[in-house]
């Protein structure tokens, strides 16, 4: 059987900067209590004229040219996202008709903030199935179109960003893919969604008086089930695959910086071991974990050879933890 391995990384992140100062002129909220409750300082936001494909083509184009291979060499491209530019087309096909991914097929992946752990896992298997030898997933959000800037609760979390990894057949038949535990949790979506503008309540003059075309999140039930969770499903994976804890790097989702230290510490793992870059990018939904990879290599936490596991838990509710060995 082929073995998947991760061979190149892309992000983007608009440049505009949305701070903890910013928000205390939009809401009743203080940079502390921001800082506190969430570790988040600044956002990127995207400039109105920008959508989500405009930063994932661009993601993409950076991974490319990283990589040293033409567009037309991806077979398969797949965007997770839960704000694509529009219902249809996908906005996998408005990136690959953008970056000129001629022959490439592919498709959006909805599973909010694990699509990204959800779009490895595919992509692995594809390579592994033997039927592609190169797939690229994309994770890109513009959460703060989707954003209520006066619900204090959700607006202070939230930024913009896309990142990508090419997953590859492997040349030299070493492995990269190692494991995935991902499940999902209907029983949870009134938690957090986004409850207009879909075939269950279509968008109307209604909708928007009542603000249901924004995410709306209760988020203290949300948080324990994030750290429940986060932790179940790493613990679940390293067993499966008969790894230690202390073994490996985390790159969780970034979406409370309490959540990732608190599932961190029931894993027993050393604060050196966890990636946590949410101070300034805050919750880019289906962007964090490239985003935070990026960092990891830059601050030299993740080198080649080194056991990554990639974990997150999101509206759905939505869990994934996968096992890779880093090899770019
Ligand atoms: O990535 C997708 C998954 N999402 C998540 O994982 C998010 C999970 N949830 C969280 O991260 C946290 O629950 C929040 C950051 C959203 C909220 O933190 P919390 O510690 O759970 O606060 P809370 O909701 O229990 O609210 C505590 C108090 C409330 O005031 P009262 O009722 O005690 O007077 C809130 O109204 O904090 C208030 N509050 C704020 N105060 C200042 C809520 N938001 C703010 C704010 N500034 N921005």
């Amino acid at each position: 059987m082929p073995t998947a391995q991760i061979t190149a990384l892309g992000t983007y992140t608009p440049p505009n900067l949305l701070t903890n100062a910013d928000l205390e002129k939009l809401v009743d909220t203080t940079n502390e209590w921001i800082l506190e409750r969430t570790g988040i300082h600044t956002r990127h936001i995207a400039p109105p004229e920008m959508a989500t494909s405009d930063m994932a083509a661009e993601a993409a184009k950076l991974l490319l040219a990283r990589r040293g291979i033409a567009p037309t060499d991806l077979e398969a491209i797949i965007v997770c996202t839960v704000t694509p530019d529009m219902f249809f087309p996908s906005t996998a096909c408005l990136v690959q008709d953008r970056i000129g991914a001629k022959g490439a097929w592919g498709f959006d992946l909805i599973a909010a903030c694990s699509g990204f752990v959800y779009g490895l896992t595919t992509a692995a298997n594809l390579i592994m199935a033997g039927t592609h030898k190169k797939v690229l997933v994309i994770g890109a959000d513009t959460m703060s179109r989707i954003i209520n800037y006066k619900d204090r609760a959700t607006c202070v979390l939230f930024g913009d960003g896309a990142g990508a990894m090419l997953v590859e057949a492997a040349e030299d038949g070493a492995p990269g893919f190692i494991g995935f535990h991902n499940e999902i949790d209907g029983s949870g979506g009134d938690f957090l969604k986004m409850p207009a503008g879909g075939s269950r309540c279509p968008s109307s003059h209604e909708t928007i008086d009542r603000e249901m075309h924004y995410v709306h999140q209760e988020g203290q039930q949300v948080f324990k089930y994030a750290v429940r969770k986060m932790e179940e499903a790493c613990r679940k994976v390293l067993q499966k695959h008969n790894v230690s804890a202390d073994q490996v790097i985390l790159i969780p989702h970034q979406a409370n910086r309490r959540i990732i230290t608190a599932a961190a510490e029931k894993l027993g793992l050393d604060p050196s071991r966890v990636m946590i870059n949410i101070d300034h990018f805050g919750n880019t939904t289906a962007a964090t974990i490239p985003l935070a990879t990026a960092d990891a290599i830059a601050e030299g936490r993740l080198k080649r050879g080194d056991t990554v596991l990639f974990a997150a838990v999101g509206a759905g509710f939505t869990v994934g933890a996968n096992l890779w060995r880093w090899t770019c």
